[in-house]
């Protein structure tokens, strides 16, 4: 039998990245444009931020600022962690997530399954579950801070970490430049730390300085816009936590903000699951919302976070 030889990765950290693109002409029937998006729930931890993990922690092993074996500890929304608790667990650093109680389960429990030790701080007493706010993640903070110091551990510190913006900027970005011969005319992202908008934003400005770059954030609390925070306990997890200033960002690379409601968000979501056969979350369904606002015309591209079965315990699905 006559059977090529194909590689076979040496750990499941080498599969992170090169996802597919995929265009998504059923939502966009009728309506001038394309909407291009980039399945990042196939990573192996279901979302774009295994990227990241990867990236911070080869990177801190390559500069000598992470021990063999030493901990490593994040503070959270789950998928952060969940790519940390895959990358350590392969290369063998105990880690530590701290998450707000606001997160949905399926995230603390995948975690807990793939080795990470979970600390669950409790919200804010006015928070709900389901939705963390700029207030809870403070106490998250807190906790994070004396967690590291007790330990002598490595923070991942996704907020500042290099780390965060190469894993886009020499990955994602030029992927899907590549994927597209560079034919693309704007992009748009929901912002958490805003790692994946600034690393994308710095590939496509490099290659043509004409792509327009937009950030996308929760309407009801659109501070990066320089807007109030009317009600900063909105439903897109993973971002919109009412931080006026995100260090990674370099506001030159930005053309513009769309403010998305969580009512836009869900039915974007709904939308992608039912028409385009992609399930994703919340902060998926917003960047639909703000690709379509910007479609008319353009060749748009957007990410696909993270995967929906990550809110099955939430009202997304029903
Ligand atoms: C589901 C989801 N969407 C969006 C984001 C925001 O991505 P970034 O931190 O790169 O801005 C995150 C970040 O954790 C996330 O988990």
């Amino acid at each position: 039998m006559g059977f090529q030889t194909t590689c076979c990765a040496s750990s499941v950290v080498e599969v992170i990245g090169e996802t597919p693109l995929v265009e998504l002409a059923r939502i966009t029937k009728g309506l001038e444009g394309r909407l291009l998006a980039k399945l990042e729930y196939l990573n192996p931890g279901h979302s774009k931020k295994d990227r990241i993990a990867r990236q911070i922690i080869e990177d801190a092993e390559a500069e000598g600022r992470l021990e063999h074996g030493q901990t490593v500890v994040e503070l959270t929304s789950g998928n952060t962690g969940t790519g940390l608790a895959i990358v350590c667990a392969v290369k063998g650093y105990p880690f530590v997530a701290v998450m707000s109680k606001g997160n949905s389960a399926e995230r603390m429990r995948m975690m807990r399954a793939l080795g990470a030790e979970v600390v669950l701080v409790p919200q804010l007493p006015e928070s709900q579950v389901g939705q963390v706010s700029g207030g809870d993640l403070e106490l998250a903070e807190e906790a994070t801070q004396q967690i590291v110091a007790e330990r002598k551990a490595f923070r991942a510190d996704q907020f500042h970490d290099s780390g965060n913006f190469r894993a886009h900027s020499l990955h994602t970005g030029p992927e899907i430049l590549a994927q597209t011969g560079g034919a693309i005319d704007a992009f748009c992202d929901f912002a958490g730390t805003g790692g994946s908008f600034a690393g994308c934003a710095a590939a496509f400005k490099k290659y043509n300085a004409s792509i327009e770059c937009y950030i996308v954030e929760p309407a009801s609390c659109a501070v990066l816009a320089g807007g109030p925070a009317t009600n900063p306990n909105h439903r897109l997890q993973g971002g919109g936590y009412s931080m006026h200033d995100l260090p990674l960002i370099q506001r030159e690379h930005v053309d513009g903000y769309i403010g998305i409601s969580d009512e836009e968000a869900i039915a974007g979501a709904r939308r992608l699951a039912a028409e385009e056969g992609i399930f994703a979350g919340f902060s998926t369904g917003a960047n639909i919302a703000a690709a379509l606002k910007l479609l008319p015309g353009k060749t748009v591209v957007i990410l696909i976070n993270d995967s929906g079965m990550k809110y099955l315990s939430t009202d997304l699905w029903k």
